[in-house]
């Protein structure tokens, strides 16, 4: 029998690029830098299945012109850089990478919120650059964690993750919205009915919603407007919710105190209005960046495929 044409727009892990050729008749983009439009279209029309990253923009021309692609097996639970309704309609089954990638990207919003609160990075860069003259008692005070408001914009998976590290490792009460009713297990969180309750409570708001959609932009000038001056917003979900302008703005006029953020709207394309300040932690990209995570991803999109390629219905379908 033959075997599925493979594409895989990255390099992954080796043990996972060695156990899909197993399988699969695999082709690896071996410079590792993201394709382009036409490479992306060519992959499409050549390949049984492609098997993009966030760094691909899948939009509904890609299909425009008739594909062979039968599966797109994202390496990712977010997937918004795919438009999943073209994709359908071009009979393409989309999935994603649910789970395995929680408590690693649950990690680093707490990491970011460390950051932020005790001034990590710019402790750092002054210690780096040689500036540092040694311990004084007002020396680059930052902010108490322990025992503050953690505020979570959606309540999924990550969020609960986040609010379990907040709760149980800081003492922290935590306020939340989500478009739908949850409730934490074993915390005791409380649903607000707005966005802005949310962020008007908050001493630090962490963003855990999908991007895309009616979520872009949902953090904007006027819901910045709604946080304390004290707090800060952690972002390690998607970079096109929050509106980087109304940020870097809301940072100038010290509408909120900082901001650590591991996605960005344009990535890797960064203003230099955020990489000049001192009071934002910046990362790239690094949510899910674990080996034993990335491992699991590419598991992930194993079992995905090798369902589809069964006749059974993939486990992480999402169109
Ligand atoms: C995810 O899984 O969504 C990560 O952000 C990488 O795409």
């Amino acid at each position: 029998m033959t075997r599925p044409k493979v594409v895989v727009t990255r390099r992954w892990p080796q043990e996972i690029e060695e156990r899909l050729a197993t399988t699969f008749d695999v082709t690896l983009n071996e410079t590792d830098r993201p394709y382009g439009k036409g490479e992306l279209i060519a992959a499409l029309q050549e390949a049984d299945a492609v098997l993009p990253t966030v760094s691909d923009r899948l939009g509904a021309e890609l299909f425009a012109n008739g594909v062979r692609a039968k599966i797109l097996g994202n390496y990712g639970v977010g997937y918004n850089h795919i438009d999943v309704v073209a994709a359908k309609a071009a009979g393409i089954v989309v999935t994603n990478t649910p789970a395995v990638l929680t408590d690693a990207t649950a990690d680093l919003a707490m990491t970011l919120l460390l950051m932020c609160a005790r001034r990590a990075s710019e402790g750092e860069r002054e210690l780096r650059s040689g500036k540092w003259t040694g311990w004084r008692p007002t020396h680059l005070c930052g902010t108490q964690v322990t025992g503050k408001t953690i505020g979570i914009i959606g309540m999924g998976r990550i969020g609960q993750a986040m609010a379990r590290r907040c709760h149980h490792g800081f003492g922290m009460e935590v306020a939340f919205y989500d478009s739908q009713p949850v409730s934490v297990p074993g915390v005791p969180a409380r649903q607000l009915p707005m966005v802005e309750d949310v962020l008007a409570a908050a001493d630090f708001v962490s963003l855990h919603c999908p991007g895309g959609g009616e979520n872009v932009h949902l953090i904007n000038e006027r819901r910045l407007g709604c946080m304390k001056q004290s707090a800060f917003l952690i972002n390690t979900a998607r970079g096109d919710i929050v509106e980087e302008n109304a940020l870097i703005d809301a940072l100038e006029r010290g509408i909120i105190a900082g901001a650590g953020l591991d996605v960005f709207e344009a990535e890797p394309v960064i203003p230099p209005a955020l990489t000049g300040r001192e009071d934002v932690v910046l990362l790239p990209h690094l949510g899910s960046a674990t080996s034993e995570t990335r491992i699991a991803m590419g598991m992930r999109v194993i079992s995905n495929l090798t369902a589809f390629f069964e006749g059974r219905t993939p486990p992480d379908a999402v169109n």
